[in-house]
């Protein structure tokens, strides 16, 4: 078993060092299907009585913190374990802000909620157990995929997984997903993992 270093991340550490998570890299995320009628439509579940498909993650103003997107969902105040060495991202905390079962799913907009989630969808806050977030991408190994400057000037693996960061970068859970679109295969991929296409793309095996 890999060694693994417990890092105790308390939210407030998260929120105080909120610029430093902020990204100023933009890309575009792929559309492949849309949101509306996916598992990230929650416009008719009782527990977001607004109605509305992007309130429960998004808000025009008003927006809860200082980590772009404007963000209106909680995170959790419990502590995460990560791999060793992994770095704090907000393109993996804003997913589990939900994805880690410690915050509310209707903890958004301000309001303090009660319905957690459930099922295989729930990670946890063991991340140890799951694909590697937060973990350098060993650019120019030849055992890697190559990696590519997009049009956008973001890094991307094979022209469409991006790797968030500046100089080193990161593989985080918007690197494998987008959060708007399910895709033809569900789990909102960012590429289809027929034959394990995706994981290939990295992993030259
Ligand atoms: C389940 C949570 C969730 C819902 C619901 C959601 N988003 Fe997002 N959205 C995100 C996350 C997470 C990001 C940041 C993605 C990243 O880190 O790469 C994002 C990023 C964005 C961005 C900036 C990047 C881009 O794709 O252009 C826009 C614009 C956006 N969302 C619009 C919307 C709109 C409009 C809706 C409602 C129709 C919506 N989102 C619903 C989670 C959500
Ligand atoms: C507001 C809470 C919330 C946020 C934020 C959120 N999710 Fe989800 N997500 C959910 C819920 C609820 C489900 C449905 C769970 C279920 O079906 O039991 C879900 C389902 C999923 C699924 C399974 C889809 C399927 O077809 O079964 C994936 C994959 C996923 N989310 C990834 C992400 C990623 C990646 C992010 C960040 C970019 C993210 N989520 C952000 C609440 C959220
Ligand atoms: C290396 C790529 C990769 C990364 C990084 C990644 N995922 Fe996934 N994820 C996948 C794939 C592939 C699947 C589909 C698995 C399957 O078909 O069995 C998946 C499935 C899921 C599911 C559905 C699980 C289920 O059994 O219903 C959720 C929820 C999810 N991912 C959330 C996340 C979150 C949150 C992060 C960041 C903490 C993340 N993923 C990071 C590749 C990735
Ligand atoms: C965007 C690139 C990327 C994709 C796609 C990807 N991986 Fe990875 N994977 C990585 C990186 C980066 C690491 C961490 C490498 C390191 O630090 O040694 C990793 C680590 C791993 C590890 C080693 C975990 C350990 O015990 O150390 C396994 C196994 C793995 N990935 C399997 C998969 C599978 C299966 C898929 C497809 C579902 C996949 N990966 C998709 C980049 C990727």
């Amino acid at each position: 078993m890999k060694p693994v270093r417990i890092l105790v991340v308390l939210a407030v550490a998260a929120l105080a060092s909120g610029s430093a998570l902020r990204s100023p890299l933009r890309p575009p995320l792929q559309s492949l299907g849309g949101i509306a009628g996916s598992a990230h439509d929650f416009s008719a579940q009782g527990w977001n009585s607004s109605g509305e498909i992007c309130r429960p993650c998004h808000t025009p103003h008003n927006a809860s913190e200082d980590d772009g997107y404007l963000w209106n969902h909680d995170y959790a105040a419990a502590g995460r374990t990560y791999w060793d060495g992994a770095v704090d991202n907000e393109h993996s905390l804003l997913c589990l802000s939900c994805h880690d079962g410690q915050t509310a799913l209707d903890s958004f907009g301000g309001m303090a909620g009660s319905t957690y989630m459930a099922g295989a969808a729930n990670l946890g806050a063991d991340l140890t157990d799951d694909h590697p977030i937060g973990v350098e991408y060993p650019v120019g190994s030849s055992r890697w995929g190559a990696v590519t400057t997009t049009s956008w000037g973001h890094t991307a693996v094979g022209g469409s997984l991006p790797l968030w960061g500046a100089g080193d970068v990161y593989i985080e859970c918007t690197t494998c997903h987008t959060p708007h679109s399910a895709g033809s295969s569900g789990n909102f991929l960012r590429m289809e993992n027929d034959a394990s296409a995706m994981c290939l793309t990295c992993h030259l095996k």
